[in-house]
């Protein structure tokens, strides 16, 4: 019984399997219902009642010896075949695609971090507004001509402006709703989106966006508006960057100014992004008018401050020479993939 088992045990070690085939002519020469261990077991009966227990450990440890060589081999044959049909494990996988910062949120970002390392907070307001907040307390008086300055999208008009609602024309409503629920000193920057009713061209879109600024505090003057705006636009344009100031009107800010910023696309030499000036206007500003801070119940005669709105496209435009305002909202990926985030 012995050799019996040690030669089949030799015969099971020498048998070649190289194929599904001759796996199954494995199977069935030794595992299978007439095969060579079917025997064995056949025989262990006529085995003399002592030597049953030895004998039969023998022949189960080589059945198992049998089994676990047809299982090796078919689990390798079934992964030659799949690596060989289906899945070439040496191809190079695929990669992930890493999207990229929109420059207008690039741009918001960097306007965010230069403000706020001077002390300034970031407060925002809805995009839906009331005639208070987006005009009256703005000191916009009902029927002021000056209400035409800005195409207003309505969204519900009546008899009385008083109950109309629009889509904000200017981020300077934020102003407003900052005023009525803090109390000076006020330091706060208010970026977002903005909507006016013109027609979409180059140059003009119906929806853009703007970063308000808000001072308010006692003694602050003009002077503090200017060299606020100074290192703002040093900070973002770079050392050689110079400001210009003209006077301008705005209902709620008095004296107003409008602020240009020296070409950085031309150096100031000239060209056709600053239609040969040499400036770019980038914001309007003003000392807030005492009837605005009376309107949100701040004592104009104790605190005084500056307000600026400054559009975020236009900054984007002198810091990556994008000059077409609709290549921001179409969303083509060739364009959008260009600007690399600055996180
Ligand atoms: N709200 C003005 C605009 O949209 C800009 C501005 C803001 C001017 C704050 C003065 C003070 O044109």
């Amino acid at each position: 019984m012995k050799e019996k088992v040690e030669q089949l045990k030799a015969e099971i070690e020498q048998f070649e399997v190289n194929s599904v085939e001759t796996l199954e002519k494995f199977r069935i020469a030794f595992l299978g219902s007439k095969g060579a261990l079917k025997d064995l077991f056949g025989e262990l009966k006529t085995v003399a009642n002592e030597q049953k227990r030895e004998a039969g450990q023998l022949v189960n440890g080589l059945r198992q010896f049998a089994q676990e060589k047809f299982d090796a081999q078919k689990e390798s044959l079934e992964s030659v075949q799949d690596s060989g049909n289906k899945i070439d494990t040496t191809r190079p996988g695929d990669s992930l695609e890493v999207g990229s910062r929109h420059p207008l949120s690039l741009v918001r970002s960097e306007i965010i971090e230069i403000f706020s390392r001077i002390g300034f907070t970031v407060s925002e307001g809805p995009e839906i507004e009331d005639d208070w907040h987006n005009f009256s307390a703005l000191n916009f008086p009902a029927e002021h001509p000056a209400r035409d300055m800005q195409d207003t999208f309505f969204i519900e008009k009546g008899s009385d402006p008083k109950s109309e609602m629009a889509l904000r024309t200017h981020t300077s409503s934020v102003q407003v709703r900052v005023m009525e629920n803090e109390k000076p000193p006020i330091r706060t920057i208010s970026p977002g989106r903005v909507y006016r009713n013109e027609a979409i061209s180059a140059r003009a879109h119906c929806f853009f966006h703007q970063v308000e600024g808000l001072y308010i505090d006692k003694d602050v003057s003009f002077a503090d508006l200017k060299q606020t705006l100074m290192y703002f636009a040093k900070e973002m344009f770079g050392d050689k960057a110079q400001i210009r100031l003209r006077p301008s009107y705005f209902p709620f800010t008095e004296p107003s100014a409008e602020v240009d910023v020296s070409c950085t696309i031309c150096n100031s030499k000239g060209c056709n992004v600053c239609k040969y000036t040499g400036w770019l206007e980038i914001l309007g500003c003003g000392m807030v008018d005492p009837n605005v801070l009376e309107s949100s119940n701040i004592d104009s005669t104790v605190y005084s401050g500056f307000a600026f709105g400054m559009g975020v496209e236009r900054i984007a435009q002198l810091k990556y020479r994008v000059n077409d305002l609709r290549l921001y909202s179409e969303n083509d990926v060739r364009f959008l993939k260009q600007f690399t985030a600055g996180y």
